[in-house]
């Protein structure tokens, strides 16, 4: 197959007022098809964030803020009873996948603002000011981690953390468009992100859109590769960060940091502060969504797995803050000792 190279649609678009509806890039289709998604209720998010359609701890809380604003307006309640139908949906909304914390953050937001303004075009407000604040926040991402990338690197990159996984040009990527945008030329190792993909089929085609030169890799290639030299860094996403540093991000992270760690390679982490958990101390208690066992199983529809053998699927793990040298975030560099790093971070606001 050739690469589909054509700009992609918005990942994340609202529509009209408040009647209006939500598109969204269904992710599950790419890089084949550009299929936008034309949503008019809560239901519709929810299967969305269910089934990937929208995916990375960014978007999902964009797409979740947005499905606030269709659930609370199918219920068409009086100002009295919004503010009880906002922390109904969002209920919802926040079941439909535990581990990213930005699920959680955009729905509290929303229901804070309902308190505030129990009146939908104020919701629909708020929701549209979570989506342009995370577009600003790739940019100061991006603006602080550029320097951290040299000319002539292999920066090693897991899952997604693009323009796919946000509303903007992403958390790890976004750090990589802008070290490109600046003139550093390097080039990617895209580790393919068993079982779902999301290096293979997103973060290579938002690379090669950009122009920047990318390989993917097998995810088991990757340690093999860190220990001939042959990465210069690795930068990654998150989707739940603890205030001591320990963070969940997709399967498979762990072990990179832990080849990077045997080997003395860098192993950088880039996120928003809304992914950052002021409830947790540490890793522990990060919830780890466990997936379909089909998702193994099978590949491409076809069974791989010889019927009636089991699987687990775990969908993140959760690396220790001391295998991470530093966090890229929209607040600045955190360097370690991480946690009054991170708690004054979150002091001056998520
Ligand atoms: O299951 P996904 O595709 O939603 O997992 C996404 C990731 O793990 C990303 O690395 C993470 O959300 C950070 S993205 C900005």
């Amino acid at each position: 197959m050739t690469a589909n190279l054509q700009p992609l649609p918005p990942t994340i678009a609202w529509r009209g007022g408040p009647d209006g509806h939500l598109e969204l890039l269904d992710q599950t289709q790419l890089p084949h098809r550009y299929h936008v998604l034309e949503l008019g209720d809560l239901e519709g998010v929810i299967d969305a964030i269910r089934r990937l359609s929208v995916r990375g701890a960014p978007a999902i809380g964009v797409a979740a803020a947005y499905g606030m604003v269709l659930g609370v307006r199918r219920a068409a309640p009086m100002a009295n009873a919004l503010v009880e139908t906002a922390r109904l949906v969002g209920a919802k909304l926040t079941a439909a996948r535990p581990t990213a914390v930005n699920l959680a953050w955009a729905v509290d937001r929303m229901v804070q603002a309902a308190i505030a303004r129990p009146a939908l075009p104020d919701l629909l407000r708020e929701a549209q000011a979570i989506h342009a604040e995370d577009e600003a926040s790739c940019l100061r991402m991006g603006e602080f981690g550029c320097d951290l990338i040299g000319a002539g690197d292999t920066v090693l990159t897991h899952c997604n953390t693009g323009r796919l996984a946000t509303a903007g040009d992403g958390t790890a990527l976004a750090v990589l468009f802008a070290a490109w945008r600046k003139g550093t030329r390097f080039s990617v190792l895209a580790d393919e992100t068993r079982p779902l993909l999301q290096g293979a089929r997103l973060t290579a085609l938002e690379l090669a859109a950009a122009g920047i030169p990318v390989e993917v890799i097998a995810d088991g290639a990757a340690a093999g590769l860190i220990a001939r030299r042959q990465v210069s860094l690795a930068i990654v996403g998150a989707d739940r960060i603890a205030t001591n540093g320990d963070f969940a991000n997709k399967v498979g992270t762990y072990a990179v940091a832990l080849a990077c760690a045997a080997h003395g390679v860098p192993f950088y982490v880039a996120a928003p502060a809304s992914t950052f958990d002021p409830q947790l101390d540490d890793g522990r208690h990060i919830p780890i969504e466990e997936r379909d066992a089909t998702e193994i199983t099978a590949f491409a529809g076809k069974p791989v797995v010889a019927a009636g053998i089991g699987a687990r699927n775990p969908a993140f793990d959760v690396t220790p803050a001391g295998l991470v040298k530093a966090f890229v975030t929209d607040h600045g560099l955190l360097r370690p000792p991480f946690g009054p790093a991170i708690k004054q971070m979150l002091r001056s606001g998520r």
